[in-house]
């Protein structure tokens, strides 16, 4: 499929998505992270770009290929994560958080390497602070004119963890999956979902294709 043949009914949409990790420091030569892969977000940018949109990615450390039409911006911690798309949201028409942003960074250890031979009998002890929940962020600034999507990992309760991140964040529409399920999630190519929207939608998608996957969500979107 190509732009040209592609439906446009995205055509003059701006399109923020966030993807990826991100990398918390803790010292020179180390960080938290996780193994979040970008797909989703990739396939998500991609089909937006195909139907017309002009698509921004923040994107985490990952090496997920994107259409050169999409603008990226590459980011490495959630602070910075947060700061480029703070600065981008208002020139926005809608907003797509894919990324796995870690919810904590460590306090960092300093400018020189943590030495093993420094530690002492109770082992190495790190310490977290809580980074800003990006979509939160822009949930609280999002204009009437705006939409927000947002996805929810749950390893239980997936109904009313992602329902009340829906209300909470201020989201339009969001897409849920278990943690636990093979062909789901992280590294997977495919994901099952179950999608939950404003107007009180409520929908189980089969295990699809992380691209099948992401054209659904635009039609949903135009949908509500
Ligand atoms: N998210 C974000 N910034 C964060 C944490 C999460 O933008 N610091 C976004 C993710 O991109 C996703 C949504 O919030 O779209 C939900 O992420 P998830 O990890 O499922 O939920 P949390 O709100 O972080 O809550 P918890 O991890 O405790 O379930
Ligand atoms: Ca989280």
């Amino acid at each position: 499929i190509c732009r040209a043949i592609s439906p446009d009914d995205l055509s003059g949409q701006r399109v923020l998505v966030t993807l990826g990790p991100t990398r918390e420091r803790f010292d020179p030569v180390r960080f938290w992270s996780n193994p979040s892969t970008g797909r989703m977000g990739a396939a998500l940018a991609t089909a937006a770009w195909l139907r017309g949109a002009e698509v921004t990615v923040v994107a985490g450390p990952c090496s997920v290929a994107l259409p050169p039409g999409v603008r990226r911006v590459d980011v490495q911690t959630a602070l910075e994560m947060d700061s480029a798309c703070r600065d981008l949201w208002p020139s926005m028409d809608v907003g797509c958080c894919t990324a796995a942003v870690a919810d904590f960074r460590p306090i960092a250890f300093g400018d020189a390497k943590m030495k093993k031979d420094a530690l002492g009998a109770s082992g190495l002890v790190v310490s977290f602070d809580e980074n800003p929940d990006i979509l939160a962020g822009l949930g609280t600034l999002k204009r009437p004119d705006q939409r927000l999507i947002g996805f929810a990992a749950e390893s239980h309760d997936l109904a009313a963890n992602a329902q009340g991140k829906m209300q909470r964040k201020h989201l339009d529409m969001i897409v849920a999956n278990l943690v636990n399920v093979p062909g789901s999630g992280f590294a997977s190519g495919t994901n099952q979902v179950r999608v939950f929207d404003r107007c009180g939608g409520d929908e189980s998608w089969p295990q699809l294709d992380k691209t099948e996957v992401a054209w659904r969500i635009w039609d949903h979107l135009a949908a509500i």
